[in-house]
């Protein structure tokens, strides 16, 4: 049976989030932006909404490790998206941190979250298993440009949140790739990039809440919905979609239930389901697909520690079935303590 939030004890429960008054360099300006605060505000209000559960959020990094050690709270509800001292690489060590310490958390633990930063390392474990992946090259710093087909699409292998994608991340010719690599190789996160085949399809999203051995709920698959988009733009979700209010990707792309027949969508969900056990995903998970010129969906990226925020993919797959922000939370943390308590036994 389902674990209910009530039989947790009702010591309040820390949330963790980024550090809003150290720098991001994956943020516009370096900085939280004024919609980062308003994240926080809303995710606040909608955690008011839990019955049964009280919330203190602990946010200032430089006393976060005191903090923990000193004053643990009986569980952690880790939305740290944006790593230790919003480093994105430091992302892992915060439930690294919070296992040292003995303290239970939501979400997956620190192995599979450093996996997953290195999209090349799960789209090999994903071709494994048999799921369809793209077409890729992965570069070094020093390697000579690939020969590859085109059009071909140009990213970092560990990036988040779009950062490194533009544009110009699609490419028409060797001029252009070579003019994107050297662009991204000047940057922070062009240590290792990747050329993949650009998928020209539908884009879905797939959002898994639960375990394996204690039953998973498939959220509704979220398409991206570029209809709106000024057809001259190519269709992606490039950094300006995240983070600039003014920009038209931000402004006319939407997400909608996705147009697939049940058996599609079964068969996304099953590759999910793989894909989250045998990474040793936990509790909440969301996974990125997009369609090759055949319509097949393709493998871009597993996100074990997804946005958490009221607008963000998860949420507009819980509307899709009538449920609010608040309800998504409930499930994250119910998933999450329902766990905690089938490892205790
Ligand atoms: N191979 C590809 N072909 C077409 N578009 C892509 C490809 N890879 C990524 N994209 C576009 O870039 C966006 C971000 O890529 P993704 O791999 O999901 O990285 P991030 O971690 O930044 O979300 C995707 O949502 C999609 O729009
Ligand atoms: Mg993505």
């Amino acid at each position: 049976m389902a674990a209910r939030s009530h039989d947790w004890p009702g010591a309040p429960i820390a949330v963790l989030l980024g550090d809003p008054d150290l720098p991001d360099r994956s943020k516009p300006g370096g900085r939280f932006t004024a919609d980062d605060h308003d994240q926080v505000e809303r995710l606040r209000a909608a955690l008011e909404k839990l019955a049964g559960h009280a919330f203190e959020f602990r946010r200032d990094h430089g006393a976060l490790l005191e903090s923990l050690r000193a004053d643990p709270p009986a569980f952690a509800l880790n939305f740290c998206d944006t790593g230790f001292r919003n480093d994105a690489r430091q992302e892992l060590h915060v439930p690294a941190y919070l296992e040292l310490l003995g303290i239970p958390y939501s979400g997956s633990g620190p192995v599979p979250l450093g996996l997953c930063f290195d999209k090349a390392l799960v789209r090999a474990l994903a071709q494994s298993l048999g799921i369809p992946v793209p077409d890729e090259r992965l570069l070094g710093p020093a390697d000579d440009l690939p020969e590859v087909g085109f059009p071909a699409f140009v990213k970092p292998n560990r990036g988040d949140g779009s950062v490194g994608i533009t544009q110009r991340s699609l490419v028409h010719d060797a001029a252009q790739l070579a003019e994107v690599v050297a662009e991204l190789r000047r940057t922070p996160v062009g240590a290792e990039l990747l050329v993949q085949e650009f998928l020209p399809g539908a884009e879905y999203s797939v959002g898994i809440l639960g375990n394996p051995g204690l039953g998973f709920d498939v959220l509704p698959v979220l398409e991206v919905d570029y209809d709106a988009l000024d057809p001259a733009l190519p269709r992606l979700l490039d950094y300006d979609s995240k983070t600039d209010p003014e920009s038209p990707y931000w402004r006319d792309v939407r997400f909608r239930r996705a147009q697939l027949d049940a058996a599609a969508v079964r068969d996304l969900g099953a590759r999910c389901e793989t894909l989250f056990a045998r990474l040793g995903l936990r509790d909440y998970a969301r996974f990125d697909f997009r369609a090759d010129a055949g319509g097949r969906p393709k493998l871009m990226e597993v996100n074990p520690n997804p946005a958490w925020c009221h607008d963000g993919k998860l949420a507009h797959m819980a509307a899709q079935r009538g449920e609010d922000h608040a309800a998504l939370l409930s499930h994250v943390l119910e998933a999450a303590l329902r766990r905690c308590r089938a490892e205790r036994g």
